[in-house]
């Protein structure tokens, strides 16, 4: 049987682009290609030197969200994949993408709360005892779309850099696992 094939977009530092990569790319799927709206993204290195071909589509270089959104439809139905992987990247999508692409997304709180930016920041600074992450599908409204699924910790008497570092932890362990559940639905 051959593998359904994937792509991803992110827009920094990649962690979990090369955490999927790993973990997936050619045992259960094909990651055909990495899309970043960031010529600078430290991820473009990790992505190349795993085998996988990066598009720079910089967001600076169009008018608007929808001629971005146009072009990067464009790029992924190019590319003929089952399911778009959303691991960091930082764009305000409009119905122009959520309409058309079949996508997930890592979002690092317990979702519904936090959304937007900085979540981590402002899950870290709440009052609240635990703390998580979600990955959920994407729809037009932000960190809004059907949660597929979540991981929560213990963050009582944690310093910010244990909590971020948890944070990844948890994110490296999900994300492959809601990536093949998504596939395996559809
Ligand atoms: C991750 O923590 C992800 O949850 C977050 O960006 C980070 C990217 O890290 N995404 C969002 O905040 C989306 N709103 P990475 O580039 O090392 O994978």
């Amino acid at each position: 049987m051959s593998l359904k094939k994937i792509v991803i977009l992110f827009s920094g530092e990649g962690s979990n682009l090369e955490n999927i990569i790993k973990k997936l790319h050619q045992k259960s799927v094909i990651v055909v290609a990495a899309i970043t709206n960031n010529p600078q993204a430290k991820g473009i290195e990790k992505a190349k030197n795993l085998g996988v071909d990066v598009v720079v589509i910089d967001h600076k270089e169009f008018d608007s969200r929808e001629s971005f959104d146009a072009k990067l439809v464009k790029t992924i139905q190019d590319f003929e994949v089952e399911l778009t992987v959303l691991a960091g990247f930082m764009r305000i999508l409009t119905p122009i993408f959520t309409d058309h692409i079949k996508a997930i997304n890592i979002h690092p709180s317990l979702l519904p709360l936090f959304k937007g930016a900085n979540a981590l920041e402002r899950s870290f600074a709440s009052e609240m005892k635990v703390a998580g992450i979600s990955v959920h599908e994407v729809i037009t409204e932000l960190d809004a779309g059907k949660i597929i699924m979540q991981k929560c910790f213990d963050k009582s008497n944690m310093d910010f850099d244990t909590f971020k570092k948890r944070i990844h932890e948890c994110e490296h362990e999900l994300f492959p696992n809601a990536v093949l559940e998504m596939l395996a639905a559809h």
